[in-house]
């Protein structure tokens, strides 16, 4: 399973990528506002393009850019722009009537799409029969209403096999480590997540522990 940061942060992106394990990069409207608005700056046209081109540069592979329009004409051709800043953007549609009919243009035209917002098998089937690259189930959100992201997963990524469907399955809306072992022995194929959650994936007790005693032990005979 690849492992993509779900952020629009260049920092976060840098610093992931530095540890030689990150394969890609998720955004959405809410991630890229949340880092205009850190930085202070207004968001225009220009701007968020050379940013999206800095965070395909740093993270070294697929980046996903979200459509903010919502109807599919207009999809389209904010899609095509997105998709024409850089070879590394995947174009991010929801999952709607209106993105489904842009996801089947896009992919016609050989834009690689990831069919976002997805809460059922069947909208999952939907977005592969449009023409999808990729399909992203929400876990977390599925979690939060008391439901069980696991088990919406698992219905995806056994679908996809069974029909040999030509999809990735990105687990998305990561909220902890344990998510991200589930997604693995389910058989996803890439999971999205919070910087925080990649830091988590790393960090032990024991092993901060058994590397002080082993540094403490050698101290005492090193040469
Ligand atoms: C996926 O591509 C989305 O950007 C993301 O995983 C949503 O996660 P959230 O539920 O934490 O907002």
């Amino acid at each position: 399973m690849e492992l993509y940061l779900d952020t629009a942060n260049l920092e976060e992106i840098r610093e992931i990528a530095g540890w030689g394990v990150l394969s890609g990069v998720t955004t959405n409207p809410t991630l890229v506002a949340k880092e205009f608005a850190a930085r202070g700056e207004r968001l225009t046209e220009e701007g968020l393009a050379a940013h999206l081109r800095a965070i395909c540069e740093a993270a070294g592979g697929p980046v996903s850019a979200e459509v903010t329009a919502l109807e599919a004409e207009a999809m389209v051709a904010e899609g095509r722009r997105l998709a024409a800043l850089h070879p590394q953007i995947v174009v991010k549609l929801p999952t709607t009537e209106e993105g489904l009919k842009a996801c089947r243009r896009l992919s016609t035209e050989g834009v690689r799409v990831n069919m976002t917002l997805i809460f059922s098998a069947n909208q999952a089937l939907l977005a592969a029969r449009a023409g999808a690259s990729y399909v992203s189930p929400f876990l977390g959100r599925v979690d939060d209403i008391s439901w069980d992201g696991g088990q919406l997963l698992r219905e995806i990524v056994e679908m996809v096999q069974v029909q040999d469907l030509p999809v990735r399955v990105i687990a998305a809306s990561i909220r902890h480590p344990r998510h991200v072992t589930e997604a693995a022995l389910l058989g996803a194929d890439i999971a999205t997540m919070p910087h925080a959650v990649f830091k988590q994936l790393l960090k032990h007790p024991l092993t901060d522990l058994g590397l002080k005693r082993f540094m403490e032990d050698w101290e005492k005979v090193k040469p």
